[in-house]
């Protein structure tokens, strides 16, 4: 199959990248970095997460991050809501997209969410609803598509299932989640290839994390099966906090200077990630995990 003319790249740093962050970082830092991501042109940032503070104490400032940016019309701002009281806050804070997440192992479910792959789905019908009742976008993550940190193998006829789950409460878009970074290329295309058999390939994306260093291969796999959409995070800033070792998403200046040199158009300014990257990884003080953007920046002093 030929790869896709454009591809939609959906900016998790500020929600998947900062949430396992051990140092709170202020809110101040997260909208600069959410503004920036604004002006490079991403036509979705992932900005909030109204989950538990206990749980991601990382995330208790999504109600100031969300109040402080500069939204650029036609940008939807997404926040991860499990639960109806995720919703509300969401609905406060204006998110324009609420993401349900699930997963497609039972093991990784309870530690991630305290809850059966079952009753998930029951908590996500009334958080379905109400975003369709108040016209906001619902999207469907799946975690463990790949692999589980706590049950190993996840057979791709149980991503299919989660993904009929979501299908079923009415998601716009679904997540295939590579949580632990496990996936190689061959897998992420018969995974892809599976669930596409369920739910309108053009709405499918995949989130992969980076941690076997697999992921821009399982990009380029999933696209020559017809995956055009795609998380990353500027950076390659991130892990989950109940997957012990998972490294970060795929770094988004990496994604970018494939994309550019594959000539497919992603609307997004890759310098302008490239200082976003550098501006968040001189805050934390550590180098970027990004080879592109750090690449790129070093080009720039020399
Ligand atoms: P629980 O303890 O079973 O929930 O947690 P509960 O309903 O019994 O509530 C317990 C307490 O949490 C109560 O407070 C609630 O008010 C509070 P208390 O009375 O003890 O003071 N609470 C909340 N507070 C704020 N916002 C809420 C909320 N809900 C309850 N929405 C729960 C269940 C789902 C809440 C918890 O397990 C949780 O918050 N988990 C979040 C885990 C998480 O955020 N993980 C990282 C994101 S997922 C991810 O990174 C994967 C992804 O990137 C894809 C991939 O790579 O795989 C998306
Ligand atoms: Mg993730």
């Amino acid at each position: 199959m030929l790869l896709p003319i454009n591809v939609k790249i959906v900016e998790v740093g500020p929600r998947d990248g900062l949430q396992n962050e051990k140092e709170t970082i202020p809110a101040e830092i997260k909208i600069e970095l959410v503004n920036r991501l604004t002006r490079a042109g991403f036509s979705n940032i992932e900005a909030a997460s109204f989950v538990s503070p206990k749980w991601v104490p990382q995330m208790a400032t999504s109600v100031q991050v969300m109040a402080g940016i500069t939204r650029k019309p036609g940008v939807v701002y997404s926040a991860l809501t499990p639960n109806m009281q995720g919703f509300e806050a969401a609905l406060a804070a204006k998110a324009g997209e609420v993401v349900i997440f699930g997963s497609a192992s039972e093991a990784f479910s309870q530690k991630n969410i305290n809850c059966s792959i079952a009753e998930s789905i029951e908590r996500f019908r009334p958080v379905a609803e109400a975003a369709k009742r108040h016209g906001m976008r619902l999207r469907g993550s799946i975690s463990c598509a790949f692999g589980c940190p706590y049950q190993g193998e996840v057979s791709p006829e149980s991503v299919a299932d989660a993904v009929r789950r979501m299908r079923e409460l009415l998601c716009d878009e679904i997540d295939i989640a590579d949580t632990i970074g496990v996936a190689t290329p061959l897998q992420a295309q018969n995974v892809m290839e599976r669930v596409a058999r369920e739910f309108p390939i053009t709405e499918l994306s995949g989130h992969f994390h980076d941690t076997y260093g697999q992921a821009l291969a399982n990009i380029y796999a999933s696209m020559e099966v017809g995956i055009s959409i795609f998380h990353s995070s500027v950076a390659g800033l991130g892990g989950c906090p109940y997957a012990k070792g998972a490294t970060g998403n795929v770094a988004t200046e990496d994604v970018l200077y494939m994309m550019q040199g594959l000539g497919i158009e992603t609307g997004v300014d890759l310098n302008a990630v490239v200082d976003a990257g550098q501006f968040i990884a001189q805050y934390l003080g550590r180098k970027a995990a990004s080879r592109a953007g750090n690449a790129i920046a070093a080009r720039r002093k020399g």
